[in-house]
């Protein structure tokens, strides 16, 4: 880590600060129009597509609640901090900020709870994110915000209309314009069946904000191999596709290590005759230091918007304190006040890495 804390960990304390003033997927408050501003990456795709084994695989950890139905209730805004070599991984909760999480079964509980805190055991989804921090020498710098899968039926005590609310809470992210697409879809289906695919065409028809990823490419036929897709003729995007194979159903059950599964899916692509000339962007590794640049990039370009929406949001944040008068009321006041301060400090660091900032800046 260098002096400049990372452009992509700097996003994520605003996206925080919004998170605890009630702005994100819409609404009219103060930071909602700065929430529509910040760059993420939302993962989208249908149900078992493979979205939880991706995330897991770029973080080289077993932490997602997993099993059959919708398991992802709440978005998940996960963020990434590369650490030193060597140094012991551990998981922070937003909502739980003084608890250090090393054991990350405890972490798959807590989002878990965390979920049915707000949903109940109803099977019911939320808007209202879930934040947590991932420390560990084995990831890039990277934010990725994981939701519900998409799904065409409702299982029992769930309303009737679960796929269209689920289908809104996924717009709600994947419509604003610096949003970043992880479309997931699984080899083992027809491209032009893949939700995933369906909902990218919508919203980002060009192709320049989203990232195919093609999952399950052992799970193919034999015989068949998924090149028409990875070479973009079947679907074509601006940026490449990237193949990946995470572990089986089977490799979970064995406990498989995540660090193991990696190898394991490098060694796949460096030995397999259809994909090998492939091998070196294919991959969950490949994926998440593809997604770590361009995300850094596209914030890099945004500064100047992101930081006069914050001197906005700053002097909106005054008035409505002078408003309240000061000394401030304790609840409300003092939640304004210290994001407040938080923004102020923004405001000085991104002018900092727009001054100073080398590419790649922390790594
Ligand atoms: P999600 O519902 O989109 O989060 O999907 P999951 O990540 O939970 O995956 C659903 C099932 O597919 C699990 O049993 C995974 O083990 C399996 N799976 C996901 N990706 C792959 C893959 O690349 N290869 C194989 N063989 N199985 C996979
Ligand atoms: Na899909
Ligand atoms: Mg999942």
């Amino acid at each position: 880590m260098t002096t400049m804390e990372s452009l992509i960990g700097l996003v994520n304390r605003i996206q925080r600060a919004c998170t605890t003033l009630g702005d994100y997927g819409g609404g009219d408050n103060t930071f909602s129009s700065l929430w529509e501003a910040l760059p993420s990456v939302a993962v989208v795709g249908g149900q078992s597509s493979g979205k939880s084994s991706v995330l897991e695989s770029i973080v080289g950890r077993d932490f997602l609640p997993r099993g059959s139905g919708i398991v992802t209730r709440r978005p998940l805004v996960l963020q990434l901090h590369r650490t030193e070599e060597g140094s012991q991984e551990y998981a922070e909760f937003l909502h739980l900020s003084r608890r250090k999480f090393t054991d990350f079964s405890l972490v798959r509980k807590e989002i878990q709870d965390e979920t049915d805190r707000l949903t109940g055991k109803s099977k019911q989804i939320s808007p209202v994110p879930i934040h947590l921090s991932i420390y560990s020498p084995n990831v890039v710098n990277l934010t990725l915000i994981d939701l519900p899968g998409l799904t065409k039926v409702a299982i029992e005590g769930q309303p009737e209309s679960i796929a269209e609310d689920i289908e809104s809470m996924v717009r709600s992210y994947v419509d604003k314009p610096n949003s970043i697409i992880l479309a997931i879809s699984p080899a083992n289906q027809d491209i032009a069946t893949s939700d995933a695919i369906k909902l990218a065409r919508e919203v980002d028809p060009t192709g320049e904000r989203t990232f195919g990823v093609l999952t399950k490419l052992d799970l193919m036929d034999k015989g068949t191999n998924a090149l028409d897709v990875l070479e973009g003729r079947a679907y074509r995007l601006q940026h490449p596709w990237v193949g990946i194979v995470n572990r089986s159903q089977a490799d979970i059950n064995k406990n498989v290590d995540m660090i193991v599964a990696r190898r394991k899916e490098r060694e796949y692509f460096e030995t397999s005759p259809d994909y090998g000339h492939l091998a070196s962007k294919m991959g969950s590794e490949y994926l998440a230091k593809l997604l770590s640049k361009h995300l850094e990039a596209v914030i890099r370009a945004r500064i100047p918007s992101i930081t006069s929406l914050i001197n906005k949001s700053v002097e909106e944040l005054e008035s409505e304190l002078d408003h309240l008068g000061r000394p401030i009321a304790i609840d409300a006041g003092a939640q304004l006040y210290t994001i407040l301060e938080v923004c102020r400090a923004f405001d000085r660091i991104f002018k900092e890495h727009l001054d100073g900032g080398r590419p790649g800046g922390d790594r």
